[in-house]
């Protein structure tokens, strides 16, 4: 049995691109391994909070000398750390808002980055201080939609991407180096090329999910007895 841990960013509910097609990816997920189990994290409607000096000044002391209040300030990162350390497969819808992710996702972000537990900072390797601490084998899912167009690498609005780019680089310096990724353009425009785009992502998100996937044990629910569907790793 994996985990699945998916992730909305959107502000808006009925309407949001991002959060039809992480729609989209659970349920094909879910078609092809009932056997999984799914973990919701709506930062759209519930953000994490943002850190502050006591959060800072808790992260960086070392756990056996934190007070009970120290303690009480990294409940909510120590939570969000634990779900991601059991994800397997993280899927996360993450609009773009002003070139980057919305500052819900930002602090998420903030609070799953913590030195000790996603990532490690040893002094005596000052070329290399910084090690990667989640389990190798997460897989990382960006889904994402923006109102102009272009703005795959390459293309006319690529330099001011700062969404995928950003997210990839923070999974990886924890150590989730595998990442994929697909983007809705054009929501601004609202016309035939949206159309396009929407139905372009969607076929993408069927095709990646059939690619994590595969080689994994899959198998529908029509084709599994129930005693089969309670014992499926
Ligand atoms: C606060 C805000 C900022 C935005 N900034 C940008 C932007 O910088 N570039 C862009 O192309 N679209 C921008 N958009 C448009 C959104 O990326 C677009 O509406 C997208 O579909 C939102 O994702 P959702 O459909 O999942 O809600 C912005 C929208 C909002 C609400």
């Amino acid at each position: 049995m994996l985990t699945l841990l998916h992730i909305d960013a959107s502000a808006r509910g009925k309407g949001s691109h991002t959060r039809r097609l992480r729609r989209l990816f659970t349920e094909r997920w879910r078609a092809l391994r009932p056997q999984d189990e799914v973990i919701a994290r709506d930062i759209g409607r519930h953000p994490p909070s943002a850190v502050t000096e006591a959060w800072v000044a808790a992260a960086f002391t070392k756990p056996d000398r934190r007070t009970p209040d120290m303690r009480m300030a990294l409940a909510e990162s120590d939570a969000l750390v634990d779900e991601l350390e059991g994800a397997d497969v993280v899927v996360a819808g993450v609009p773009m808002y002003n070139f980057g992710m919305p500052s819900t996702m930002k602090a998420y972000i903030d609070n799953i980055v913590r030195v000790g537990r996603t990532f490690g900072f040893d002094r005596s390797r000052p070329d290399d201080p910084y090690l990667p601490l989640l389990s190798s084998g997460k897989r990382l899912v960006i889904l994402s939609a923006r109102g102009d167009y272009g703005y795959a690498s390459g293309e006319r609005m690529g330099h001011l991407n700062h969404v995928e780019p950003h997210l990839k680089s923070v999974f990886a310096f924890l150590g989730v180096t595998e990442a994929h990724s697909i983007a809705v353009e054009y929501d601004e425009f609202a016309d035939d090329r949206l159309t396009r785009s929407l139905a372009e992502a969607e076929g993408l998100v069927e095709r990646l999910v059939r690619k994590l996937t595969n080689g994994l044990d899959v198998c529908s629910p029509q084709s599994m007895s129930a005693p089969a569907r309670a014992t499926a790793r």
